[in-house]
């Protein structure tokens, strides 16, 4: 995972590089600085995640050159999906949200600027993301269904919805843990689906195979799974919801059930899931 996640961090880095391209890019500089600024310092579990999905899917071995064009063909949708995250975490941390001062060590935007400047620029990585899309290498019949992929995952029926029952339920002290998973799955494992289900379409355009898609929601829908083992352990590290009912044991018991069913299940729908059982690990003992 170690290996997985430094990949994400320098194709991001690459990725941005080009989205900042002068040349290319229109962007008022004052939202391009902010987005900037936000999109540092994550652990870039999204697109490592979707590296990683789109690898093991994978028919075939590379060659050089198609090697090269499969590095280059996972750079923007690996932006995208960051740029998408890093809004949420924009608007989620505002004085009418979660009402936050510090993300990943740093002042908040809002903190920083001021609270419309931080809704707009949340805004601009909402909308960049799908620029950034629909700009990538992939053909255009794959571009439509990462850009479905993503637009679902993150909009009314995922990551928003996620978010606003989550307010309701914080607000009232719900206690229900289904409750608190219906939540994790839109919140967070939407996103996780879609880095998945996206680094398969990538996967299947690189070895010009056609999309199976049956597979491509399992595919999905493993990824929601392990979005909610995400969750799970942030609920040990913030010590909520599942952490006060269950106790810290049967929390650690779920955990490891959750991830064992996740192996079995990644068995049957890749064919050589490489370094998967190191990938549970990292999100099962992840400190932070
Ligand atoms: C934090 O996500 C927000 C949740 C979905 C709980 P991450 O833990 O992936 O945050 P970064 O990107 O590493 O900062
Ligand atoms: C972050 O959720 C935003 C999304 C998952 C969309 P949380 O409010 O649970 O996470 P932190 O604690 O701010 O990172
Ligand atoms: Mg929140
Ligand atoms: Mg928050």
């Amino acid at each position: 995972m170690k290996d997985l996640l430094q990949k994400a961090q320098s194709s991001l880095a690459e990725a941005k590089q080009k989205w900042i391209n002068p040349g290319k890019l229109s962007w008022t500089q004052e939202l391009l600085e902010a987005s900037l600024y936000v999109m540092q310092g994550g652990k870039g579990a999204r697109p490592a995640l979707l590296y990683w999905s789109a690898l093991s899917s994978l028919k075939k071995k590379l060659s050089k050159e198609e090697g090269q064009v499969f590095e280059n063909l996972i750079l923007d949708p690996s932006l995208a999906i960051e740029m998408i995250h890093v809004y949420s975490l924009v608007h989620d941390d505002l004085p009418a949200m979660d009402n936050d001062d510090y993300r990943r060590g740093r002042l908040t935007l809002h903190k920083k600027f001021n609270d419309a400047f931080a809704i707009l620029a949340g805004d601009s990585l909402l909308t960049g993301a799908f620029e950034v899309l629909a700009g990538s290498q992939a053909s255009d019949s794959t571009k439509t269904l990462l850009i479905r992929e993503l637009a679902r995952a993150a909009g009314g029926s995922g990551m928003i919805a996620g978010q606003l029952w989550d307010i309701e339920a914080e607000k009232k002290l719900v206690e229900d843990l289904d409750v608190w998973t219906r939540i994790h799955d839109a919140k967070t494992g939407a996103l996780f689906g879609a880095s998945l289900s996206m680094g398969y379409l990538l996967g299947v355009e690189a070895s010009h195979e056609k999309i199976d898609f049956d597979k491509l929601e399992k595919i999905r829908i493993w990824g929601i799974r392990l979005g909610r083992l995400f969750q799970i352990v942030d609920d040990r590290l913030d010590k909520g919801p599942f952490y006060k009912k269950l106790g810290e044991q049967k929390l650690n018991e779920l955990c490891q059930k959750e991830a064992s069913t996740l192996l079995l299940q990644a068995r049957e729908l890749w064919v050589s899931p490489k370094g998967i059982e190191e990938i549970l690990d990292f999100f099962v003992n992840r400190k932070e």
